[in-house]
């Protein structure tokens, strides 16, 4: 039996499974409740009436006000960090120092390159396993879109495009994680403002588009969650079409045929799903079951620490080029743009 502890008993921690439109598990805390190798023994957060309301609900033995405490007082193999962003490295730091053997972080891995190239060395060198949670690298039905795209069951990709809302650090952060996923490293970027805004003015809306290293095209759309939710990535190759829609809860598949509408031309029409609409989307509760296999098996995640750097690389790429009016290289490169973050030298490591 592993023990699991949880920093941050807000939404992603404990909150979401209160939602009753949510068919799946959607917390940290739902998460270790629900696979049996792991016991989820003792949370902490700042707020005592969010620490109170998470144990009853999840009946947890012990509950702490202060991480530090939490973390001298209980000898834990897996730490969930849930909290904001900006305390991500510090909570890091501690666990790491307590002998915590794997971290579960929240998404983005941090605010700055700087604090995530040194949660991600930090870890390396203590032999700590860091796992992101963008979860839909755990969930079968994108696992599955991804084996399509690998066996070129669509041909070879000629675009791809996404729309996203509510910010280019807060949903841009699994976007680019699902794109790298899907379609691998970078090569450049360019970014502009999108004229639909973000709802947070220190996390803004940008439109742009990545050029990966495997020469495909994809465009970034932002829209405004004021309005509607959106998130969802259409692949057209050469002999098909995938649309992931519904924020990934859903898929559509589409084939060539004659054309209906016109002689001698051919389109694209609705087929028959290449996945079972019906493939489980247990993403939290996978996240946790793969972080125990990596620790029992010493393997490293499928959602590592450096994909989490890579999606956060492309988040400050998107910046700059935004900023700067510049097409963007990556790896960014320490002299050009980071030598005023202290601790990132991206090129060390990977
Ligand atoms: N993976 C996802 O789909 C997903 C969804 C939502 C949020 N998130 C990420 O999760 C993180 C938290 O977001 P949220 O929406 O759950 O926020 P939230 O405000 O609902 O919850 C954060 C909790 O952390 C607590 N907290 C803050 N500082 C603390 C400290 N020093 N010690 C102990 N507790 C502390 C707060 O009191 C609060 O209860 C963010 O990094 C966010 O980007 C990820």
């Amino acid at each position: 039996m592993h023990r699991a502890g949880l920093v941050g008993c807000g939404r992603i921690g404990s909150e979401f499974d209160d939602d009753p439109k949510r068919s799946n598990i959607a917390t940290h805390a739902g998460a270790y409740s629900a696979v049996p190798e792991t016991e989820l023994v003792a949370v902490a957060d700042i707020n005592k009436e969010k620490l109170e309301k998470c144990i009853k609900k999840w009946d947890i033995g012990s509950a702490y006000q202060s991480y530090e405490e939490l973390l001298e007082k209980e000898a834990l193999d897996i730490l969930s960090i849930c909290t904001w962003t900006s305390q991500h490295l510090d909570i890091v730091k501690s666990a790491v120092e307590h002998g915590v053997k794997a971290i579960f972080c929240e998404k983005p891995i941090a605010v700055t390159l700087g604090d995530a190239c040194q949660m991600v060395e930090l870890c390396k060198t203590n032999n700590v396993l860091l796992q992101i949670d963008h979860q839909r690298r755990f969930c079968e039905f994108h696992q599955r879109v991804r084996e399509i795209l690998l066996n070129g069951k669509l041909g070879n990709i000629q675009q791809a495009s996404f729309h996203y809302t509510a910010g280019i650090a807060n949903t841009g952060s699994h976007m680019f994680d699902l794109l790298r996923f899907l379609f691998g490293d970078v090569s450049w970027v360019m970014a502009v403002q999108s004229e639909n805004k973000s709802h947070n003015p220190t996390d803004p809306n940008l439109d742009g588009v990545i050029k990966f290293k495997n020469g495909l095209f994809c465009s970034i759309h932002a829209c405004d969650v004021k309005k509607f939710l959106i998130f969802e990535l259409d692949i057209i190759g050469a002999e098909g079409r995938i649309r992931i829609t519904h924020s990934g809860f859903d898929l559509e598949f589409y084939e060539i045929q004659e054309s209906n509408t016109f002689s001698g031309y051919k389109e694209l029409y609705p087929s028959k799903p290449l996945i079972n609409k019906n493939t489980p989307r247990d993403f939290m509760i996978n996240g946790v079951k793969h972080i125990v296999n990596c620790l029992e098996e010493g393997k490293n995640s499928i959602s590592s620490g450096e994909d989490g750097l890579r999606a956060l690389e492309l988040i400050h790429a998107f910046h700059i080029s935004a900023k700067e009016g510049e097409k963007i290289h990556l790896p960014l490169t320490r002299k050009e743009h980071l030598d005023n973050i202290p601790g990132c030298e991206m090129d060390n490591i990977i």
